[in-house]
């Protein structure tokens, strides 16, 4: 966990990362994890869908829905709640919706991260309102002390601190998604005119 991000992909935004907050390996062996409570809990339900939440869940649900082994559909819906600022404004709209009817379907909500926890919480009564089976939630991160909304999340990866972290689908400006660990920028990248 206190592994230095001391340039670790060569060139790779070599400089920007402050420090790794989630390795590549702890991601992988939490999401195995994850994914082996859910099979558990889900294993005599048929309409298991899953439903990624675009862009920041891509890497996740990708890595999720494979170690998950059991059959589902997938479904993403964008929503936008902070454009491209550091901190969470509150305004939540529907960038792409869901392709089909969930009704009577087992939902199961995948997020790269909850921060503030209203597009979470907008999020759910959405989907509810649509008449699934059940809606839970997977989150890999979660900042406990940004918290301002409470959402009920039946899976979390890992709790991590209040900064503003890139990676494993996080941007900042729509950068750094592609990395394979989440790491904390640096405050001056931000920060620069
Ligand atoms: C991020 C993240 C979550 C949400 C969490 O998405 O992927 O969906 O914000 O923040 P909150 O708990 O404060 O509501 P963002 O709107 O940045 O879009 P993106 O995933 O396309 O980067």
């Amino acid at each position: 966990m206190a592994a230095k991000a001391s340039n670790p992909d060569g060139t790779w935004y070599a400089g920007d990362i402050d420090r790794l907050v989630v390795t590549e390996d702890e991601i992988k062996q939490r999401t195995a994890e994850l994914a082996k409570q859910v099979a558990a809990d889900y294993a005599d339900r048929d309409g298991l869908l899953l439903v990624g939440v675009l862009k920041g869940a891509i890497m996740f649900m990708a890595d999720f829905s494979r170690a998950l082994g059991l059959p589902v559909a997938l479904e993403f819906m964008a929503v936008s709640s902070y454009g491209q600022g550091a901190t969470s404004s509150g305004t939540v709209r529907i960038l792409k919706d869901l392709d089909g009817d969930i009704s009577g379907k087992h939902v199961i909500v995948i997020e790269d991260i909850i921060d503030s926890g209203l597009t979470l919480s907008w999020l759910l009564k959405y989907l509810a309102s649509r008449g699934p089976a059940s809606v839970e939630v997977v989150a890999l991160l979660r900042k406990p002390d940004a918290v301002k909304v409470d959402v009920p999340v039946r899976y979390i990866g890992f709790d991590i601190p209040n900064e503003f972290v890139v990676g494993y689908g996080l941007d900042y400006a729509e950068r750094y998604r592609e990395l394979p660990y989440v790491g904390v920028l640096k405050p001056e990248v931000y920060t620069r005119a």
